[in-house]
């Protein structure tokens, strides 16, 4: 499986080369791309990292190549961000036919703005700092979420990143009923050990109803990758 993805992108890299020249050649030179929007677009709507895991964006997709290991190793061998941004633009214009990422998912500035990101960030060794270190980060509530009107209501992140806004949540043993809103249009759930609510997306609410004894539990989402991505958080049960 590794080496289908390994052997597909390098094909899909080396095919994009002669595009990106292209690209590079005729593109809209003068306004700088924008990192910062690049990276809020990678981890938010855009949703680049739901199915790509890239380290510095914090995102661990795994639907789509790892981002790292597709473009770690032209970095090292010397080819410039240019390069490795032309093959970012050209796949979101067009992925393979077959492929299960959707074309064109960006266009105009915002392409080019999370092109630009990826050749940035792609296999480069360290974290973000500054204005990038904070972009495309989940807001979370410092506060626990609580029990009202009978229901614990633990809403997905809004913009799509991997993540509930409350990372922490408290409720009285016994009968509890939980639910999670979910704005942002990536599939979602809230699942506490067996009992996991349905997966839904933009407007939905997954929902379960839980017995539980006084503990601690964890809070997930089951769909695949998700929980290892951030959406994971913990219950006390007093
Ligand atoms: C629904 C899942 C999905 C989403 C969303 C998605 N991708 Fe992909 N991506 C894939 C898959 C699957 C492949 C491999 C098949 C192919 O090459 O089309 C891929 C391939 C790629 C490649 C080529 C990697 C290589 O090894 O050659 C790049 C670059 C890429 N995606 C960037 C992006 C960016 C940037 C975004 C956001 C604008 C994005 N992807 C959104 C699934 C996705």
């Amino acid at each position: 499986m590794t080496f289908w993805i390994r052997s597909r992108g390098a094909a899909t890299a080396l095919a994009a080369l002669a595009v990106g020249a292209v690209l590079s050649g005729c593109g809209s030179r003068g306004d700088e791309p924008d990192l910062v929007n690049g990276k809020t677009l990678f981890v938010g709507e855009g949703t680049c990292g739901s199915c790509h895991a890239l380290a510095r964006a914090g995102t661990s997709g795994n639907q789509g190549p790892d981002l790292d290991a597709a473009f770690g190793p032209a970095r090292e061998v010397g080819q410039g961000a240019a390069t490795v941004e032309g093959i970012v633009r050209s796949q979101i214009e067009h992925p393979a036919l077959s492929s299960s990422m959707p074309p064109r998912l960006l266009t105009g500035s915002d392409a080019r703005d999370v092109a630009a990101y990826v050749a940035f960030a792609a296999g480069r060794p360290g974290e973000d700092q500054g204005a990038l270190a904070a972009a495309g980060a989940a807001q979370q509530s410092d506060e626990p979420a609580i029990v009202e009107d009978g229901v614990l209501t633990i809403p997905a992140d809004p913009t799509g990143a991997l993540a509930y806004t409350f990372p922490e949540a408290e409720a009285e043993a016994g009968q509890i009923e939980i639910t999670m809103p979910n704005e942002s249009p990536i599939d979602h759930n809230i699942a506490i050990e067996d009992d996991a609510g349905d997966v839904v997306g933009t407007g939905g609410e997954s929902t379960i109803s839980v017995d539980l004894d006084a503990g601690e539990y964890e809070y997930i989402c089951t769909v695949p990758g998700h929980a290892e991505g951030g959406m994971i958080g913990t219950l006390a049960v007093e």
